[in-house]
């Protein structure tokens, strides 16, 4: 460890406490083994699964296990990863996808590293003002929740490419057992059963939806067979063609079918011009750990680097963890971060962020400088605001035998996407184009936002907050981090990071620890139900926070390499109900 400054307490004042509501996920009981070995540097590992050899960890136990067997068949992180993403897409419809897009970042066992971006782009028809009604205004609907909302997936393209950089076995191995989960089916696990129940109401619009996701339009009950043939085809496609498979005829045509039955502007060109783009990762360094992480168009990478910097001038460790005084710091960085978000980032290929500048840690010095210790720094609405943003994508995590790391989130956007599925395909529509601003130089008190980087426009990518991590150390592997949550991930990355190396957290006990999040504007701070004493939430407003109480933050499926044992310790986020980490 290396700098611990300042230790400063802060003054107490007393306010009225406010509840709200934050993102509810599932809750579910830990899946964790008692005792694992302890590492020299994050130091006591508690709870999570540990394993000599491999580790996957993702929202669905069934996913992780066909990864694992990827790993125990010879495979490496990015084939287990691969393998992983597919069958998600068959086991945990609400995020996982082929619909969809992402990112992966990559650590070689060298300490190499690199990024794949298969973000979503618009398509040739978007336009900057193609979330607006006939009279100009912007229209969420739109915008949100019609076909003009589903951008040209990118999760096939980006799973070909990582494996044809990178991957070991064939690509059939990989995308055989997401095949046989759709065509054999699955006893539907208790997780999979509530959240199918609750988004079929959504899918009543899409007769294609409720015909693959229920009975006839009654919801699956836990433990009910579940087959998917329409996506088994459209996996056996992918299986046999490759990206083609997806891109290309019989898949294309069917979504471009479904574009013109539901209004949209996607077209089959649109879909064969999809390139998904190795990227170099961003690099920050946090008290002499290294964090790889994903750049734009992510913020997430930008935004967790330029908070680190900003925190590492603290001593958070001595401020206590969760204490009113870590929380304001904390958020006074995040509050900062979000800004500089706004302003700056969009896709690299439409308009250039100052990377240097905002990776920097004399920037993140000047920043301090303008924390005040005890006083929160109020937001200005017209800078930037909030907009819709829902809270389903999913993270995943592997590591390899021989030290390959690989981090992956991906997302269909809301929970099911659109909830369309395409007819005679079997899967879901994003509905990533929301990631867009609504309107050009429509910021509002409501929580839109018009700035120019992130602006609709053909082939351009939506800004994303996905923050796919990974932490070195002295040329060695220490976690694979990340989580869904929209906006509200950079923070829970963030917090499950600060956990390992301040508070020298074992990986279950960092990524179960209660959350907040702040994110400029609206200029709230969110804090999980039962995450902090009301003793705490009442300094922290009398700081000048105003604090919403509510339900879950992200679900960050991680793992911990144990720097003695070399055991991979995979930890689960008990906050999914499905999940699992799964070794050998
Ligand atoms: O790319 C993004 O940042 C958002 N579309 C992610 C949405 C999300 O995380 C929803 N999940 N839980």
């Amino acid at each position: 460890m290396s700098t611990r400054p300042l230790r400063r307490a802060i003054p107490l004042f007393v306010r009225a406490l406010s509840a709200a509501v934050l993102a509810v996920g599932a809750c579910a009981t830990p899946k964790a083994t008692p005792t694992v070995p302890v590492s020299s540097e994050v130091v006591p590992a508690k709870g999570g699964v540990s394993a000599a050899h491999g580790m996957v960890v993702s929202a669905s136990t069934i996913a992780s296990t066909a990864g694992r067997d990827v790993l125990a068949a010879g495979g490496n992180a990015i084939d287990a990863a691969i393998a992983t993403g597919f069958a998600l897409a068959v086991t945990y419809p609400t995020a996982g996808n082929i619909g969809g897009g992402g990112f992966m970042v990559i650590r070689m066992p060298d300490g190499r590293a690199t990024t794949i971006d298969f973000r979503e782009m618009a398509p040739q028809a978007a336009t900057p003002e193609m979330f607006t009604d006939s009279t100009g205004a912007y229209s969420a609907t739109r915008h949100h929740r019609s076909h003009l909302a589903v951008g040209v997936p990118g999760t096939v393209a980006g799973f070909a490419l990582a494996h044809e950089k990178y991957g070991k076995l064939s690509w059939k191995q990989l995308v055989d057992p997401a095949t046989r989960l759709a065509a054999d089916g699955f006893d539907v696990p208790t997780g999979l059963a509530a959240s199918l129940a609750g988004a079929l109401p959504r899918m009543n619009a899409y007769p294609a939806s409720t015909a693959a996701y229920s009975k006839n339009g009654a919801p699956y009950a836990a433990g009910e067979h579940f087959r998917q043939p329409d996506l088994a085809q459209t996996l056996r496609r992918i299986r046999d063609g490759g990206r083609d498979g997806f891109y290309r005829g019989e898949t294309a045509r069917l979504i471009a079918a479904e574009m013109r039955r539901g209004g949209g502007v996607m077209t089959e060109s649109d879909l064969a011009r999809y390139k998904a783009k190795e990227r170099a990762a961003v690099r920050g360094t946090y008290r002499g750990y290294d964090v790889i992480s994903m750049p734009p168009p992510s913020s997430g990478g930008v935004a967790i680097v330029e908070m680190l910097n900003i925190l590492e001038g603290f001593d958070l460790t001595a401020a206590g963890h969760n204490s009113p005084q870590y929380v304001h710091l904390v958020t006074e960085a995040m509050r900062r971060a979000f800004l500089d978000r706004a302003r700056f980032l969009g896709d690299p290929a439409f308009s250039n962020a100052p990377m240097d500048r905002l990776l920097s840690k004399s920037y993140a010095a000047t920043l301090r400088k303008t924390i005040s210790l005890d006083r929160a720094m109020p937001s200005a609405p017209a800078q930037i605001a909030d907009d819709h943003e829902s809270l389903e994508t999913t993270h995943f995590s592997v590591v390899d035998a021989s030290g390959m790391a690989v981090s992956v989130t991906y997302t269909l956007e809301a929970g099911y996407g659109l909830a369309a599925v395409v007819g005679g395909a079997g899967f879901l529509l994003n509905n990533q184009m929301g990631d867009f601003n609504g309107k050009p130089g429509l910021t509002d008190s409501t929580g839109l936002i018009g700035t120019a980087p992130n602006i609709a426009q053909p082939g351009k990518r939506m800004l994303s907050s996905m923050t796919p991590s990974i932490i070195a150390r002295d040329g060695k592997l220490v976690a694979v981090v990340g989580s869904p949550g929209g906006r509200t991930i950079i923070n829970t990355v963030l917090q499950v990071v600060l956990n390992l190396i301040d508070f020298r957290m074992s990986m279950q006990d960092a990524v179960n620890a209660p959350r907040f999040h702040h994110q400029w504007l609206p200029n709230v701070l969110m804090v999980e139900r039962s995450g902090l004493p009301p003793a705490t939430i009442a300094r922290l407003q009398a700081m000048g926070h105003e604090v919403r109480v509510g339900g879950q933050q992200g679900t960050a499926h991680s793992i911990f390499v144990d720097a003695k044992s070399g055991h991979r310790i995979g930890a689960a986020d008990p906050r999914d109900k499905d999940a699992g980490a799964i070794g050998y």
